[in-house]
């Protein structure tokens, strides 16, 4: 347990840290990765370059700080990271690592004002945190290895299909190379891919949510080419994936993770809203319901610049037309001649907060949302608009988490 003296210190010296969060994370990073550069094989080195989890990582050690006398009011944060982490491969060794660079940091950007006192606070807080995610993600990796068809670490699994979605989204169905049976998952839940491409010097390990429903001998993941820009390089794992993976290729896995899954406790009407590629998990839970001849309202709500990237809108309309209890209405930005004409598109531009007060028709749902940070941003703030209590919408981001909540704490 941590003293009140120590507690008092770290309460005190929060601000300061986070004044000065930037370059302590920066210097953490460089010197970490210096001294340890078998990290880069487990590091996302564009969320690096772009500093989205230098960002993530930070502020989590700081509210986690905040918290230090009350961890419990912070544990379904931590376990949303625990459930990355164990998709990873942390081990906790390297808590180690991280809290000596960080500590290191602190006291070298700092310079006197890191006092001895301050410095060992932090290292005893540092440890109760550090002990806190250790502690769930053991858990998470015993519960993942302990399943029906579960594994430890990563496993070998072949490409037994491809199949192109649309221009710029493509599925890969996974089959284990050991013909062993795979673990269940909960609708909603992403797999960790590790692949090394030809001449990069690291491994790199990418989520990608399982777009079908559990249950079936593959797993099926949908991935977006990231074309990149003017202003940016092409995503190097999902161009690897389109280019290089083939039929009958081999990838490494590790077992289903994430906490954004479809709550199929309670019988209310469901909302699925996604943006391109954010729609994989909508798919998955969409496939799950009708599957196991859930008769609930389920409304599926997906934004696309226009039917040519559009995944999966033959599907979602057959199920519409099949089961009367779905209902899917399409926005596009950009649509193209063939969408007008066979009158696909519902609305023309971005959802609004009308548009969703005319097409959701019980507004006592659960939510469910994905897609770009900018979509997420805005329909949120739209689905509020519309009068739907907060605490329904659930989201997930692909990429470091964040919260969209409007008072947040960044947790
Ligand atoms: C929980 C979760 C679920 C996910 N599910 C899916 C899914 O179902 N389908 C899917 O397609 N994706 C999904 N993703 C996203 C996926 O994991 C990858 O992030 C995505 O495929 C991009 O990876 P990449 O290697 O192609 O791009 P990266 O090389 O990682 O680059 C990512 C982005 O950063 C940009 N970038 C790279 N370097 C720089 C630089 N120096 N400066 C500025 N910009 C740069 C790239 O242009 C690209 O847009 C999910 C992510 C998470 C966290
Ligand atoms: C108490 C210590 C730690 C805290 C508070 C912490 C916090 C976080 C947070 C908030 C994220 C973002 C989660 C998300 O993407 O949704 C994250 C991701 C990640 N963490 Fe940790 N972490 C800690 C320790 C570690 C350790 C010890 C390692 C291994 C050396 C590690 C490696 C990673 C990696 C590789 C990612 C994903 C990064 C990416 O792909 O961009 N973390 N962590």
């Amino acid at each position: 347990m941590l003293s009140q003296q120590t507690i008092a210190v770290i309460k005190s010296t929060v601000p300061a840290l986070e004044v000065h969060g930037e370059a302590i994370t920066r210097h953490f990073y460089q010197t970490m990765f210096a001294a340890h550069p078998e990290l880069l094989n487990i590091f996302n080195h564009a969320n690096q370059k772009q500093g989205r989890q230098q960002a993530a990582l930070a502020n989590m050690v700081y509210v986690a700080a905040l918290h230090i006398d009350n961890l419990a009011a912070i544990i379904p944060a931590v376990r949303q990271v625990a459930h990355k982490h164990r998709s990873l491969g942390i081990v906790p060794e390297q808590y180690a690592i991280v809290g000596t660079y960080l500590l290191q940091a602190i006291k070298d950007v700092l310079g006197d004002a890191a006092t001895d006192e301050i410095l060992t606070a932090w290292g005893d807080a540092y440890q109760v945190i550090a002990d806190a995610f250790i502690g769930i993600e053991q858990d998470m990796y015993k519960k993942a290895a302990n399943q029906t068809g579960g594994w430890d670490g990563f496993r070998n699994f072949k490409v037994a299909k491809k199949v192109q979605e649309s221009e710029v989204i493509t599925s890969f169905y996974l089959m284990p190379e050991d013909g062993k049976p795979i673990a269940s998952y909960q609708p909603g839940q992403y797999i960790s891919i590790r692949i090394q491409p030809d001449g990069q010097d690291f491994t790199q390990i990418r989520q990608y949510t399982l777009s079908d429903a559990p249950d079936k001998p593959y797993y099926r993941i949908s991935v977006k080419r990231e074309l990149g820009g003017s202003d940016r390089p092409g995503g190097l794992i999902s161009n690897y994936l389109h280019d290089h993976i083939a039929e009958g290729s081999l990838i490494e896995l590790s077992a289903p993770a994430g906490d954004f899954t479809l709550d199929t406790e309670v019988a209310r009407p469901v909302v699925l809203v996604s943006g391109g590629v954010g729609l994989t998990p909508m798919i998955s839970m969409l496939n799950t319901l009708i599957e196991s001849n859930d008769r609930r309202s389920i409304t599926f709500l997906h934004a696309s610049p226009n039917g040519i990237s559009h995944a999966f809108r033959d599907h979602v309309n057959q199920l519409s037309q099949e089961h009367s209890n779905l209902k899917a209405y399409y926005c596009y930005t950009a649509p193209v001649d063939s969408d007008l004409e066979n009158k696909l598109v519902y609305k023309q531009g971005y959802m609004d907060a009308a548009w969703l007060r005319q097409v959701i028709q019980e507004l006592d749902a659960n939510y469910y949302l994905c897609g770009s940070v900018a979509f997420m941003r805005s329909v949120y703030t739209e689905l509020l608009l519309t009068g739907v209590a907060e605490d329904r919408i659930h989201y997930e981001f692909f990429g470091p988490k964040a919260s969209l909540a409007a008072a947040s704490e960044n947790v």
